[in-house]
């Protein structure tokens, strides 16, 4: 795939990490594409690199070599501002420490994307009733149970409709129901126009749903054969 079809493309990203006279080599002369309409898994081990690789692709870090495309625009090109309105705009993340913005209610934290992104304020109470929270609209982060704040995180990353929606291990604390909802709304953006997911998960369950599975390991990734049980 040419960088310019794909909605993410990555070519020789090398990223390590400096402590004290040692270095740290996370990332290696990684490459990988993700297509249009695509869904893709990314397993590997605790500490393999898989939260670096996908604050490479949001743009909240840059690579030490190598160049990153979404979309046909290089991240690496883009200035520290040019990169964040880039990726408000196009990008939605669910982090895995969910990152909800504690000041703010749970609808005030869906309504910030949306509002920077001209998206009609009603997809948040939307979002929020299909996710079964609109009752703890006006409540703040730190009054839900982990799972409850992972939901909104979720909600939170595709309110505004991101061209790549990059998730790290979104349904870790959810029960199978509910984790199954979830996938559901980040499958069904996937698969509308132009987009694409790429999800960090620890589950085999959840990556025989994906389109493709990565493994992350020493630095670069390798594609499994599908798994078929
Ligand atoms: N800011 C940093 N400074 C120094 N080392 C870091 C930094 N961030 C990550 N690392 C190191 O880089 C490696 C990869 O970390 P990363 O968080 O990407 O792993 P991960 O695959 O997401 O793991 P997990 O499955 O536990 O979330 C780890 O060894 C970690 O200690
Ligand atoms: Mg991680």
């Amino acid at each position: 795939m040419e960088p310019g079809q794909a909605v993410v493309s990555l070519r020789g990203v090398d990223r390590s990490y400096r402590e004290g006279d040692r270095t740290r080599t996370v990332l290696s002369g990684l490459d990988l594409d993700v297509g249009p309409g695509e869904w893709v898994a990314l397993i590997g081990r605790s500490g393999c690199g898989k939260s670096t690789l996908l604050n490479l692709i949001s743009g909240i870090d840059r690579p030490d070599r190598g160049d990153i495309w979404i979309n046909g625009t290089d991240l690496t090109r883009l200035t520290e501002r040019e990169r964040t309105l880039f990726r408000r705009k196009n990008i939605g993340f669910v982090y895995q420490f969910f990152n909800l913005i504690p000041t703010l209610t749970v609808e005030e934290n869906l309504l910030l994307p949306a509002e920077l992104n001209h998206t009609d304020p009603a997809r948040a109470r939307e979002l929020l009733a299909a996710i079964g929270l609109e009752d703890r609209r006006t409540d703040f982060p730190d009054r839900l149970s982990g799972g409850e704040q992972q939901r909104i995180a979720t909600a939170r990353a595709i309110v505004h409709d991101p061209v790549l929606l990059l998730a790290d291990e979104p349904t870790g604390n959810l029960d199978s129901a509910t984790g199954e909802q979830m996938l559901r709304l980040m499958e069904s953006l996937a698969r509308s126009a132009r987009r694409a997911l790429l999800m960090v998960t620890h589950s085999h369950d959840v990556a025989r749903r994906a389109d493709r599975v990565l493994t992350l390991e020493h630095g670069h990734i390798t594609e499994q054969a599908a798994e078929t049980d």
